[in-house]
């Protein structure tokens, strides 16, 4: 049976206006957490230097090290934090309860890292600031390979809204 044009071309506009809203959706919630995303790439490269550092650093090198992370994390890693536990954890904790695992593992991270940041001496700075490269390196890979695909497919549009919106406290 012939379609008549005029139906057939309302079916392609309808599949092309379906198309372009998906597309739209997509560039839009990229952009949402493009900022955090940012932060991660800051986080991977800082987690590499420090590694190779504790590996092979001087005591020159390790004591640099050590006021590198410290002010890396007063600076921007703590902030990071709480833009994800308010924004993120916090809705899964109570919307998106089927994700808690994940989330109550990257938490575990977070309050790992906060504990171990002002333990760092020298003496110990070699194993402490190794375990922070990796805890931080396999902590911001999850993130971005695990969760911000759950955030994208089940954050509602203005549950992504106040991701990109997030204002720190005082
Ligand atoms: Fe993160």
């Amino acid at each position: 049976m012939l379609i008549p044009d005029f139906i057939f071309y309302l079916g392609i506009r309808v599949i092309i206006s379906v198309l372009s809203d998906w597309h739209n959706k997509i560039m839009k919630r990229a952009e949402q957490l493009q900022k955090l995303s940012r932060e991660h790439h800051g986080s991977l490269v800082m987690a590499k230097n420090i590694a190779e550092i504790a590996e092979s650093g001087s005591d020159a090198d390790l004591l640099e090290a050590i006021k590198t992370v410290a002010e890396y994390y007063d600076d921007e890693l703590e902030l990071h934090f709480q833009h994800e536990e308010r924004t993120i954890f916090s809705l899964i904790f109570g919307e998106y309860r089927e994700h808690i695992a994940i989330a109550t593992t990257l938490l575990k991270e977070h309050g790992f890292i906060r504990m171990l940041i002002p333990k760092l001496t020298l003496e110990t700075a070699r194993i402490d600031l190794a375990e922070f490269a990796l805890v931080l390196k396999n902590h911001t890979r999850m993130e971005e390979r695990e969760l911000f695909p759950i955030i994208e497919e089940l954050f509602s549009d203005e549950q992504l809204d106040a991701i990109l919106d997030f204002v720190p406290l005082d």
